[in-house]
């Protein structure tokens, strides 16, 4: 059994203090499902035990795509946008977990529940950074980061539309570092967001003032530690780039 399964079993059946199957047994699953297989070590594993963990993790990454949608609906000041991603998140439930981890879930569909109320950009953006800093309370709480994909960065140039795929890439990376909690990502994502300069084609001192708030943030997420400091940090910088958006959309 490799690392990640021992993770997600430990949502499932730790501390129950009896064998993965009799755990199963105590769920719906009818003994015709209860078919063992064996793994390469010749122990005997649950299909519908293996099938929860697969479950559990298909979830994960439908959470993980609603919140990274739910990052850039903001960034670019889609407030329906990312109510709708997080619609998602308040609706996955995961009655098979064991009641210890249920609070964790309830506080992260709370905090999307949040982003489908508010008719904030800048509540929505604490609340969505919020989000994130729970999933990776639960995967700290669990021992563990997410193994979240390594995601090159495929855009060069320096065209407005690739420097801001660029702007994209990295708040997506220190989305990441929030989720995993995962530092390499965070420092990652604000490191390429600290080396970006936009060229501005106009004299524009709403534009100016937001490109250069992206660089400050950028350069302080570098040294802030793990917490609530990168939480709040993350929200500013959303509600920065939505700040620049908005004024161009609405001139
Ligand atoms: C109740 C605790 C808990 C919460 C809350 C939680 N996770 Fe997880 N997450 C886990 C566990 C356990 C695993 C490991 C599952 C596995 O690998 O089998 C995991 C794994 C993942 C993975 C990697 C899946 C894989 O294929 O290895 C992603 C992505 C993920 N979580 C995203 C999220 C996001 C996004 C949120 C918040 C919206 C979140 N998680 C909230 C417990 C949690
Ligand atoms: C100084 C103003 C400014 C800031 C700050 C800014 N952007 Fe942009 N953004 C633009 C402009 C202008 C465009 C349109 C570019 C084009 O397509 O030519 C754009 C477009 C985008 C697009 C493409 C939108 C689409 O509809 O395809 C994304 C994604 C994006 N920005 C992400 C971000 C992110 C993430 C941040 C914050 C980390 C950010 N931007 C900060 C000015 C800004």
């Amino acid at each position: 059994m490799n690392m990640k399964t021992t993770a997600s079993l430990s949502l499932l059946i730790a501390g129950c203090g009896c064998s993965s199957t009799a755990s199963v047994d105590r769920g719906s699953h009818s003994p015709s499902q209860q078919t063992s297989i064996a793994d390469e070590s010749g122990a005997s594993q649950d299909v519908g035990l293996a099938a929860l963990v697969l479950d559990t993790r298909r979830k994960m990454h439908t959470r993980l795509g609603a919140i990274q949608n739910i990052g850039i609906a903001i960034a670019l000041s889609d407030l329906a946008r990312a109510q709708t991603e997080a619609r998602t998140i308040a609706s996955i439930d995961e009655p098979k977990i064991l009641p210890e981890w249920q609070p964790f879930l309830a506080r992260v569909r709370l905090s999307a529940e949040e982003v489908v109320a508010t008719k904030d950009l800048t509540a929505a953006a604490k609340s969505a950074a919020n989000l994130a800093a729970l999933c990776g309370h639960c995967h700290e709480a669990l021992g563990r980061q997410a193994k979240l994909e390594e995601q090159p960065l495929l855009v060069g140039g320096k065209t407005m539309a690739a420097e801001m795929m660029k702007h994209q890439w990295a708040a997506a990376r220190m989305f990441d570092g929030l989720i995993g909690p995962s530092d390499e990502r965070w420092r990652q994502g604000a490191e390429r967001l600290s080396t970006i300069h936009i060229e501005l084609a106009e004299k524009n001192t709403t534009l100016e003032i937001s490109a250069g708030r992206i660089r400050h943030l950028a350069l302080d997420a570098m040294i802030v530690p793990r917490g609530d400091g990168r939480t709040a940090l993350f929200a500013s910088l959303l509600v920065t780039c939505a700040e620049c958006h908005g004024a161009i959309r609405d001139r």
